[in-house]
């Protein structure tokens, strides 16, 4: 099976993992429900889920442990996407190649849709215990999904990105930014992976080494994307950031030595890889094909 088929088979894996831990539309809460699976099911690239499983079957994971923390992972990112295109903060009106969430629901329903996915996210991730026996895996798992979308993690990075919003930012705590607000939840996902399935300490902080670069070259990419990148493709509107007067890698590396650091950054996340055992070849080209993404 060549690269592009075998990532079509494992995004539909996760996109059917994700499906079967969606909230019911019934009761008095139903458009909260409606407006938690409008968002969770407009066709996100499910990248996240996949490197968690990748990085499960890497350390000879077995089981479906791993599959609420797939799910909660991507209501996680979710909620952080429905917030982060609030009026309030980037008021953006396109994500996934639709209209955002307070644009169909309104401002309200889509702030408390956000809140409710982040819960939620929680509520399925406890799931884990109902699958196994070994709760210490699990518990430590919990643990890294609290810390790495928490102050010092996704949430601490966004605070610090809305507060600076319009200013001029060093390199220093632009970095930081993106170590936070982007890593975090890749270093999180993979961590994830390899604690579920057993690693010992020293791979599981190896899995937080390639999560931070491929995280940051990530991000990097999205900074190019949204100069050169076409809306159509990407499923949003490109300019944001000029719109928003951000600083970014781009405005202050220009888009040559944006390009350049991404690869960089990405052939680390490879060499730290192939110090680790298990069957590599998809994950290899997972990671190369995200330097070259469209959307
Ligand atoms: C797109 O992911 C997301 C990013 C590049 C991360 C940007 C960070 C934030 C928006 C943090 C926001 C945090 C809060 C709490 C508001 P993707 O390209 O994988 O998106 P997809 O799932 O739609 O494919
Ligand atoms: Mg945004």
């Amino acid at each position: 099976m060549n690269f592009k088929e075998e990532l079509k088979n494992r995004t539909a894996y996760a996109e059917q993992i994700i499906r079967n831990y969606l909230p019911k539309e019934e009761g008095f809460s139903v458009k909260m429900a409606e407006a938690v699976n409008y968002s969770m099911l407009s066709g996100g690239k499910r990248l996240r889920p996949v490197f968690m499983y990748e990085v499960y079957k890497l350390f000879g994971g077995r089981g479906n442990v791993v599959e609420p923390f797939m799910a909660a992972l991507e209501m996680i990112h979710t909620h952080s996407l429905i917030h982060d295109d609030l009026p309030a903060l980037d008021n953006d009106p396109y994500r996934r190649g639709r209209k955002t969430t307070h644009v169909v629901y309104g401002e309200s329903a889509a702030i408390l849709a956000g809140d409710a996915l982040l819960n939620y996210a929680y509520e399925t991730a406890f799931q884990a215990f109902d699958r196994t026996d070994s709760w210490k895996p699990v518990a430590d798992a919990l643990k890294i999904l609290g810390e790495k979308t928490g102050i010092m993690g996704m949430l601490g990075g966004q605070g610090v990105d809305v507060e600076n919003d319009g200013k001029p930012l060093s390199r220093e705590m632009l970095l930081y930014i993106y170590e936070n607000k982007t890593s975090a939840l890749i270093e999180c996902a993979m961590m994830i992976g390899a604690v579920l399935a057993g690693a010992d300490k020293e791979q599981v902080a190896v899995m937080e080494q390639i999560g931070s670069r491929i995280g940051i070259a990530f991000q990097i990419q999205d900074d190019i994307l949204d100069v050169i990148g076409d809306s159509e493709e990407l499923g949003k509107a490109v300019g944001s950031d000029e719109k928003n007067h951000k600083t970014t890698y781009v405005t202050l590396e220009g888009l040559e030595k944006a390009g350049e650091k991404v690869k960089i950054l990405t052939e680390e996340a490879i060499d730290l890889l192939a110090k680790l055992p298990g069957e590599q070849e998809f994950f290899r080209e997972l990671l190369c094909s995200l330097c070259t993404r469209r959307k």
